[in-house]
């Protein structure tokens, strides 16, 4: 069995750090990234963390997904609020997925209140920041650890 876990991120999620830091701090992706790292290697697992600004391109990895990935950590961003494809692609996904936002997308406008991916999401962590990734491999990591 793959001991892969993917963490997609989508549209502007590469400026992490730079973008709006009172809104969603000042660490980067690879900082992210790392996080996850010591979580999933201390349990035998890898990462692979990756970001796109496409649509697209991130449903193309969820398919990928279904042959090389045990886990999927998913922060669509802006694509959270609209993407019924990337929904329908999760769907086609049979292990654990877990859905992450870096701000607590409930305390801000109402358009962020609604997510399509939650709907397939076996866990959702808003608010956390970075440290919100890492959390979610410590879930991933016990759910296929029942698995
Ligand atoms: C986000 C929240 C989304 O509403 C927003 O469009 C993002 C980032 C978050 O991580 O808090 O780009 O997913």
């Amino acid at each position: 069995m793959t001991r892969t876990i993917y963490i997609l991120n989508g549209p502007n999620l590469n400026l992490l750090g730079k973008r709006q830091p009172e809104i969603y701090g000042t660490d980067t992706l690879e900082d992210a990234a790392s996080r996850c790292r010591e979580v999933a290697e201390s349990s035998g697992l890898n990462v692979d963390l990756r970001q796109s600004n496409h649509e697209g391109q991130i449903v193309d990895w969820i398919h990928e997904a279904r042959q090389k990935a045990a886990a999927i950590i998913i922060n669509p961003a802006a694509y959270t609020h609209t993407s019924i494809a990337i929904l329908d692609a999760l769907f086609t996904f049979d292990g654990p997925v877990v859905e992450v936002h870096l701000s607590n997308i409930h305390k801000r406008e109402a358009f962020r209140h609604h997510s399509y991916v939650s709907a397939r999401a076996d866990a959702v962590i808003a608010g956390c920041g970075i440290e919100g990734y890492a959390l979610a491999t410590r879930r991933v990591v016990s759910l296929l650890a029942k698995a």
